[in-house]
């Protein structure tokens, strides 16, 4: 579907509406309002029902085996190798902060400032490389999450869901999340216009329920964090806003994953933000192939990364999983070796069960300070992502620190390299966050780095030229 750029406005200007007021109030701003809004909606019925992006609803989920026409990110030229660290602004410092108004009201009861607050009318576009990569970064990702939901509904049978603890309800509840996807990868398209990146074809791991559910549960996990990384540096404030009115829907998805797979279902006091290229090193393996002339994106894909030692929800004792996962990034959890009274679903001791629950408290914790975690990472240079056309590449010296990225916090602790110089192990850092908030808990981000450099989550990017590998998704808790 091709939309002209007055019908993209047209659509975003309203679809918030249609969201937030009775259908009544809709309809008479969209006749009153805008000939652009008329002219999307013209039967009068459908007035509040603008268009969908089209999806395939049956499509191949197999490997890419053809040759890549072009290969690397989209680049243009460089004007410097690296963005280095400066100092605070002196004008960051300025407000008094005391309580008190500092300057004139522009209205009653409308305090002075804000960005975008003085009645210009809003435009939903992106409104620079970085509005438009980041962007097209979510919409990738909405549209892998479409095809995900929906493959895991048609993979496996209703007695295969019934086993793991999910009854027909819980199904319809995951094909409505594919639907929110159909919205959210609508209103992206919406903001691109005509050339927003298409529907791609993907291949997943998964040969379970339980594998499913997992792999649902941390990629929707890098969906959300990797928008929390850049959606306050948007310099478009309109797209941000609704983007913000998207994501806040799929962190229900992810704690609802968590929920399936009887994990507790929010362990942390924040939700942390990651960098896009991170998000894009985590989601491009997944992508088999893209149409034709498919828009593609400039962020950085990094060398994978394995938890050797990755903590499996689907046992008692999480901890004693070893090489059980589906592969490197995002580390999802293989179901095949856990049998017996090593599995958690359905287990009747007390602690013991990770069987759907709204809540569970596991006696054994998933992670703990002070264990010893395995890595295992690749070199750069490997063909990745859609129609094996991204390459992977490191800036990075040698390895000699992992880093813990989550809720507030970007923490390092020491990696010991072993002979095998791709394989080494680190131990579990302990810090809270706050006092009384482990900081390494819930579904959470490593990386392995050259450097330990200080970072904050509003400039967590600095991180990608110290990448040697990674990140992988840690289930800490
Ligand atoms: C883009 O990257 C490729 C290598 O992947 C390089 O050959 C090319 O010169 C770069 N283009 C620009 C404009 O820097
Ligand atoms: C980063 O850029 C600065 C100049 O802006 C340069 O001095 C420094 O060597 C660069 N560092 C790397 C690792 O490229
Ligand atoms: C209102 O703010 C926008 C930036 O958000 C600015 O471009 C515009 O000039 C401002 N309009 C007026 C009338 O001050
Ligand atoms: C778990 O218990 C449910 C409900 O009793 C049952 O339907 C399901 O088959 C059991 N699953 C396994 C893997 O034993
Ligand atoms: C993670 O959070 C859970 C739930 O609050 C808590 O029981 C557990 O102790 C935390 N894990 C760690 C490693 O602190
Ligand atoms: C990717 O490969 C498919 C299948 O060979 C092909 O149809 C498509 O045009 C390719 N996409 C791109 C962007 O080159
Ligand atoms: C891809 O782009 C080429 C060159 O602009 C054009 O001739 C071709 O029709 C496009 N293919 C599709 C499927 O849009
Ligand atoms: C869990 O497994 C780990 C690794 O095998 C082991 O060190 C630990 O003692 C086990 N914990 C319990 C409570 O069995
Ligand atoms: C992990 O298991 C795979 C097979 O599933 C095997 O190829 C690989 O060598 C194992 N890795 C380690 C470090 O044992
Ligand atoms: C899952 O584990 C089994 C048993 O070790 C192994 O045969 C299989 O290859 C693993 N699956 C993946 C996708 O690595
Ligand atoms: C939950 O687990 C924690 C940590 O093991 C424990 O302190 C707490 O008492 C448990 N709560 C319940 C209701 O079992
Ligand atoms: C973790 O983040 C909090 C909040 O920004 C900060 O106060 C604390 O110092 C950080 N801890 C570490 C170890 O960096």
């Amino acid at each position: 579907m091709i939309l002209k750029p007055c019908l993209v406005l047209g659509l975003v200007g309203f679809f918030p509406l249609a969201q937030a007021y009775p259908k009544w109030f809709v309809a008479r701003q969209t006749t009153a309002g805008s000939s652009q809004a008329t002219a999307t909606t013209s039967a009068s019925a459908s007035a509040s029902e603008p268009p969908v992006v089209s999806y395939a609803t049956s499509a191949p989920h197999t490997p890419f085996s053809g040759t890549a026409l072009v290969t690397g990110a989209l680049n243009a030229s460089s004007v410097g190798t690296n963005i280095t660290s400066q100092p605070v602004s002196p004008a960051a410092t300025t407000y008094p902060s005391n309580g008190q108004l500092q300057n004139p009201e522009p209205a009653p009861y409308v305090p002075a400032g804000g960005v975008g607050t003085n009645g210009t009318t809003p435009t939903y576009n992106a409104k620079s490389d970085f509005d438009y990569e980041s962007l097209a970064l979510a919409l990738y990702q909405e549209y892998i999450e479409l095809d995900l939901f929906r493959d895991g509904l048609a993979r496996f049978s209703d007695a295969e869901f019934k086993a793991a603890g999910l009854n027909a309800e819980d199904r319809y509840l995951i094909q409505f999340m594919a639907q929110q996807e159909v919205g959210h990868a609508t209103m992206l398209t919406n903001i691109l216009g005509a050339n927003a990146p298409k529907q791609c074809t993907y291949n997943y791991p998964y040969t379970t329920v339980a594998e499913f559910l997992d792999f649902c549960q941390k990629l929707t996990r890098f969906g959300e964090s990797g928008v929390y990384g850049f959606l306050a540096h948007l310099d478009s404030r309109e797209a941000a806003t609704l983007l913000t009115q998207s994501i806040t829907t799929e962190a229900r998805q992810q704690m609802i994953f968590r929920q399936f797979e009887g994990l507790f279902p929010m362990p942390v006091w924040f939700e942390v933000g990651i960098p896009q290229s991170w998000a894009w090193t985590l989601l491009a393996p997944f992508i088999s192939s893209c149409p034709e002339n498919q828009t593609r994106l400039a962020w950085e894909n990094f060398p994978a990364l394995w938890i050797l030692n990755q903590p499996n929800p689907a046992r008692v004792n999480a901890s004693a999983g070893f090489n059980e996962t589906l592969g490197p990034g995002i580390n999802a959890l293989n179901s095949t070796k856990v049998t017996g009274s090593a599995a958690c679903i359905n287990n009747t001791t007390p602690g013991s069960s990770c069987s759907p629950a709204i809540t569970n408290n596991r006696t054994i914790p998933l992670s703990y300070p002070g264990r010893r975690v395995w890595f295992q990472w690749e070199s750069p240079g490997k063909p990745v992502g859609p129609n094996n056309s991204y390459v992977t590449t490191s800036s990075a010296g040698t390895p000699k620190y992992v880093a813990w990225v989550t809720q507030l916090n970007v923490t390092y602790s020491s990696l010991t390299v072993s002979n095998n110089s791709s394989i080494g192990w680190t131990t579990q850092p302990s810090l809270d966050t706050y006092a009384g908030d482990p900081a390494i808990n819930g579904t959470m981000f490593v990386a392995i780095t050259d450097d330990d450099i200080y970072l904050t989550p509003f400039n967590i990017s600095l991180i990608n030229p110290h990448v040697v590998a990674g990140p992988a998704i840690y289930q800490a808790g």
